[in-house]
């Protein structure tokens, strides 16, 4: 049997990153954990979210996968180098960060890029540094935006009030003549044609679904992974069960999955 892909988040937003990979690679099998015991990421210390990602990537890595993508921009800004250097040699690491980065300098066109992001993203500098280190000549704004997460999850789009709350974030002087945006959360993808309606499609987005799965699709072939074709079904497990995660999943996913409850 095929190995499968390992794809963990916080809880159900990365579900919009999965769910790219099985559009881009159809014929991976993967198995999803949501650490929704433990969400939000977003608020918590480096050391809780360094501890819970090892215990996850450990679970992903007994289940014979064979890469572990961290389809949430907070544990890829806290734990991607820890990840990345206890498997070197054995299964490739993947965030979603680098290949947005790789995205937004291939573009060549900008110059003043912001991102949104939670407040643990922001603060531990990552982008920035990155991006700095890429291409120093983009000036980067950066602003946490904590409530669009627990916004998204509790079904506020495309309603008043989504829209008083991204007007409120996006018009922060700070973004005063961007040309791109990174939308550094994988919640947000689901607010990305609001975003686009803000800034009347002058501004580029960029999220990590696509990009990532491409990115996926590179390593896979370099590394000789791809998948011939699909052997078995996705799992997608959750550290916490309610009945509000089960009825968000179509939201993020696009189809009706069934969240399965794992306590590691
Ligand atoms: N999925 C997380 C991310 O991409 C955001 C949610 C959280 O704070 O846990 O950063």
């Amino acid at each position: 049997m095929e190995r499968p892909i390992g794809i963990f988040d916080s809880g159900i937003g990365g579900l919009t990153v999965a769910k790219a990979i099985s559009r881009i690679l159809p014929n991976e099998r993967f198995i999803y954990f949501g650490d929704t015991a433990h969400l939000p990421y977003g608020d918590k210390s480096k050391e809780a979210i360094q501890r819970y990602s090892k215990g996850i990537s450990k679970f992903l890595i007994a289940n014979n996968c064979k890469t572990i993508v961290i389809a949430c921009n907070t544990a890829s800004a806290i734990s991607y180098k820890y990840l990345r250097d206890k498997y070197a040699g054995n299964v490739p690491v993947i965030n979603v960060i680098d290949p947005i980065i790789e995205a937004v300098v291939a573009n060549g066109t900008h110059k003043k890029i912001g991102l949104i992001a939670t407040k643990a993203t922001v603060q531990s500098g990552v982008y920035q540094e990155k991006m700095n280190r890429r291409n120093p000549g983009i000036a980067m704004e950066v602003l946490p935006t904590p409530l669009l997460a627990p916004m998204i999850e509790e079904g506020f789009s495309k309603d008043k009030i989504s829209k008083t709350v991204i007007e409120n974030y996006l018009s922060n002087p700070v973004f005063e003549g961007i040309d791109s945006l990174i939308l550094g959360c994988t919640h947000y993808v689901l607010i990305k044609d609001e975003i686009n309606d803000f800034f009347k499609g002058r501004v580029t987005l960029y999220d990590s679904t696509d990009i990532v799965a491409h990115k996926i699709t590179e390593v896979f072939k370099s590394e000789n992974l791809l998948s011939i074709k699909k052997s078995g079904d996705n799992h997608f497990y959750v550290s916490d069960i309610t009945e509000g995660f089960q009825e968000s999943t179509s939201r993020f996913y696009g189809d009706n999955i069934k969240l399965e409850h794992l306590k590691l």
